[in-house]
């Protein structure tokens, strides 16, 4: 660069119209460089796909393409090595890139900007961003889904209390209560994929917010940057931030299962409880009570889920009110996406370790099923069978119990004189159906407990996971 040029260039990309410098408390202020190096390989990827359109579209040359293309080459090896120096004073990632081009290659560095805004630049890193993040975080899903198949194929056969209202309800087989958090998480991956055809559209061309005069080619920015569309609006396009918002919603939703199966554990590990064991390599010890082993994972992993739904408020108040287009309000959208990808995947992986290292008290859980009148319903289903209205067995099966507990028996125990005594359409045969085996065999509706349908279930899902 000669000596007139480099007077030519103010520190600050936008010094021109400036008088004088920017006070140093308004660059600490303004500067988000501390956590948007983050997007430095998005950025310099869609710098690459940007500098391609320029040439072919002759707006710079080939020669000025290739130089552009090494310089950011160097500057991702020196970001991926740790010896690039960010600076504050340069705000973001943008110009931090863009001004250390123009330093290492002069003029053609200059040319990168042509037909582009850090408004619409910035709005393609943070859907590039979204779109690898969104692909590794329904990989880690997947893991997570395989850790529950997993159980339920090696606990296939053991028999639990089934919950509503924490009471105990109906016997469940264990493997179909693991089945539920697959269905779950099956969903948040669908969540996840259904929001990728929002991420997957290219930004770019839009410019400050009005698009260019100049002759870009968006399509083949697309091409280049593998997205499908180009979006159609330019105003829309750098205002947009509702695909985050979705994200961050779905990853919300993650979390909330998450912390629903953290509760499961927390009691569950408990001593009052006492169905499942968690590792040891997956507990806590208690710094001044030396027998205790504490549930911390799932408890963080509960504890978690106010950061996330947080964030989810946080962009949403963002970008209420916010007028179009573009506002710098726009900038604080990238802590809290960025804290919920870090904290979301953090928390899928390690539950999906703590899942595949969990063992379930087959013994206790069956135990657990005695007692608390869980085959109550079968009782009344059976009546049902005889041609009385549900409503009715359900009464009358409602005096049975409370007869057993007057009593102190259990369903099973009674003999058929005294089942005879709530209705006389009670016969013998009715006694399978007030076993919890009984009672286990008899579900077999779609999407029941019955072993038949869950073994069906969990072939589903071992295919499933099997083709992904
Ligand atoms: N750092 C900014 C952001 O994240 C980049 C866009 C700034 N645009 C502007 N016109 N000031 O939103």
């Amino acid at each position: 660069m000669t000596t007139t040029e480099k007077q030519n260039q103010p520190v600050k990309m936008w010094g021109g119209r400036f008088a004088e410098t920017t006070a140093a408390s308004v660059e600490a202020f303004t500067a988000s460089i501390h956590y948007d190096a983050r997007l430095y390989r998005h950025d310099i990827n869609g710098s690459r796909a940007h500098a391609k359109m320029l040439a072919k579209q002759e707006l710079i040359s080939n020669d000025e393409r290739d130089q552009i293309l090494s310089g950011l080459n160097e500057i991702e090896a020196e970001i991926d090595a740790n010896t690039f120096v960010f600076r504050p004073e340069l705000e973001d990632i943008h110009m931090n890139i863009e001004k250390t081009l123009v330093e290492k290659i002069g003029p053609a560095g200059a040319k990168l900007h042509t037909a582009r805004s850090r408004n619409d630049q910035v709005a393609l890193d943070v859907r590039l961003y979204l779109r690898e993040e969104s692909r590794r975080l329904i990989a880690l899903l997947t893991d997570l889904q395989r850790a529950f198949v997993t159980q339920a194929r090696e606990n296939l056969g053991a028999i639990m209390p089934g919950y509503t209202h924490l009471q105990r309800a109906q016997p469940v087989l264990v493997s179909h209560h693991l089945l539920a958090y697959y269905e779950m998480f099956g969903r948040d991956k669908d969540r996840l994929n259904d929001g990728l055809k929002r991420i997957n559209v290219l930004p770019l061309g839009s410019a400050a917010l009005a698009g260019t005069g100049l002759p870009i080619d968006r399509d083949f920015v697309a091409k280049e940057l593998d997205f499908p569309s180009v979006s159609a609006n330019s105003m829309d396009s750098v205002g947009d931030r509702d695909f985050a918002v979705e994200f961050l919603a779905a990853a919300s939703l993650i979390q909330l299962h998450l912390s629903r199966l953290s509760e499961e554990l927390v009691l569950w590990s408990s001593e009052e409880f006492r169905f499942v064991q968690l590792a040891d390599a997956y507990c806590t010890g208690s710094s001044i009570m030396p027998q205790k082993k504490n549930p911390d994972i799932p408890e963080l992993i509960r504890g978690k889920s106010g950061r996330v739904v947080g964030n989810l408020m946080t962009l949403l108040t963002i970008l209420k009110g916010l007028p179009l287009t573009y506002n710098r309000d726009l900038q604080e959208d990238k802590e809290p996406i960025f804290d919920t990808v870090d904290t979301v995947s953090q928390s899928v992986s390690i539950a999906a370790e703590l899942m595949a290292n969990l063992s379930f008290n087959q013994e206790r859980l069956l135990d657990c099923t005695h007692g608390g009148y869980m085959t109550a319903t079968d009782l009344a289903d059976y009546l049902v069978r005889k041609q009385i209205p549900f409503r009715e067995a359900h009464a009358i099966v409602g005096r049975t119990v409370a007869y057993c507990i007057k009593e102190n028996k259990e369903l099973p125990d009674l003999t058929i004189e005294e089942l005879r005594q709530f209705s006389a359409t009670i016969d013998e045969d009715v006694f399978p159906l007030l076993t919890i085996t009984g009672s286990m065999e008899s579900r077999r509706s779609q999407g029941g407990t019955g072993i038949e349908r869950v073994r069906e279930a969990l072939q589903l899902a071992e295919q499933n996971l099997g083709s992904n």
